[in-house]
């Protein structure tokens, strides 16, 4: 009987909060000096269930799971949404504390980028697909740099990232195996609300009218995946595609089909396997999707 009670205190025990890369590797060497393995999930906050569903992930896979929360300013462009940023700590906190995890590794900016920091990734391949890159050039930088230091500070045996933001987990793969980085980097499937719509911290910004349109992006780029599927010609389909994007509301920066582990443009789906992918800005809210062909 008192045992049941502990395990039922155990299981949403609050994770330790860690703020200084130093008790952060002191607490890593004192697990793998048992020989038990950790998983990193990086984050920038504001969880949903597809942060939460990478979190599970990273708990099947390893005796211990460290997530970290750190709002990156180096991945956001000067007029981009840095300082607006949700920031949802408590409600962070709370749900981490129902799934397990060890450590919440959350640094401030300045011991991240202390005076004087002056060294920043550059990433090739798929950084420089012409997709998200193409619209936000800070952007693929700024995230190898922070993820690389995340690597380097955790050194987890695994890190979870989700198929959301398709490019981004196709970037950072490349940059662990071309740094001989020893961490295995694992995709998700993203997580969708009932609706279909992809679950992001950003889907905040959506007024209720735009909510309802939403979810149409997912709709169409369904569409157009089963359209190519049947023999469609790719550049038509895409014109259409993106026209038919336009006519619900949204205004598309990209509708493309690539390939889907390369990210280089094909001529037809036959040279694949193919991803679409889509941004589209609804209002001033940019959504970022992808289907597998
Ligand atoms: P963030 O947007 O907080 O996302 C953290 C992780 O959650 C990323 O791997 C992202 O792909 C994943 N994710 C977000 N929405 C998801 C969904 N609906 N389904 C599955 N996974 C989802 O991506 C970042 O932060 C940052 O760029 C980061 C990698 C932390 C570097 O700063």
């Amino acid at each position: 009987m008192a045992q049941k009670t502990k395990s039922a205190v155990a299981k949403i025990s609050k994770p330790q909060v860690i703020r200084a890369v130093a008790p952060l590797r002191a607490w890593v060497s004192r697990v793998r000096a048992k020989g038990e393995t950790v998983a990193l999930v990086p984050t920038m906050g504001a969880l949903h269930k597809g942060h939460l569903a990478l979190v599970r992930l990273a708990r099947r896979r390893a005796d211990h799971v460290v997530v970290s929360i750190f709002v990156n300013p180096t991945q956001f462009g000067p007029t981009e949404d840095f300082s607006s940023y949700p920031r949802t700590w408590d409600a962070d906190i709370a749900a981490l504390s129902q799934l397990s995890v060890d450590a919440i590794w959350a640094p401030n900016i300045a011991s991240m980028y202390p005076e004087g920091f002056a060294t920043r990734i550059v990433p090739g391949g798929p950084a420089i697909a012409g997709l998200e890159d193409k619209f936000r050039p800070h952007f693929f930088g700024g995230v190898c740099t922070v993820v690389a230091k995340l690597l380097l500070q955790v050194a987890p045996d695994f890190a979870t990232f989700g198929e959301k933001d398709y490019q981004q987990l196709k970037v950072v793969t490349a940059m662990a195996r071309d740094l001989d980085i020893p961490t295995k980097i694992i995709g998700l499937p993203t997580v969708r609300e009932r609706d279909g719509l992809a679950m992001s911290s950003r889907n905040a910004y959506l007024s209720a009218d735009e909510r309802t349109i939403a979810p149409t992006l997912y709709r169409l780029l369904q569409e157009c995946a089963a359209q190519l599927k049947i023999g469609q010609s790719l550049a038509e389909l895409l014109g259409e595609g993106e026209a038919e994007i336009e006519r619900a509301g949204f205004s598309v920066d990209y509708l493309e089909a690539r390939h889907a582990e390369t990210l280089a443009k094909i001529a037809t789906i036959a040279d694949g396997p193919v991803r679409l992918l889509v941004a589209a800005k609804l209002g001033r809210t940019r959504l970022i999707d992808n289907v597998a062909v």
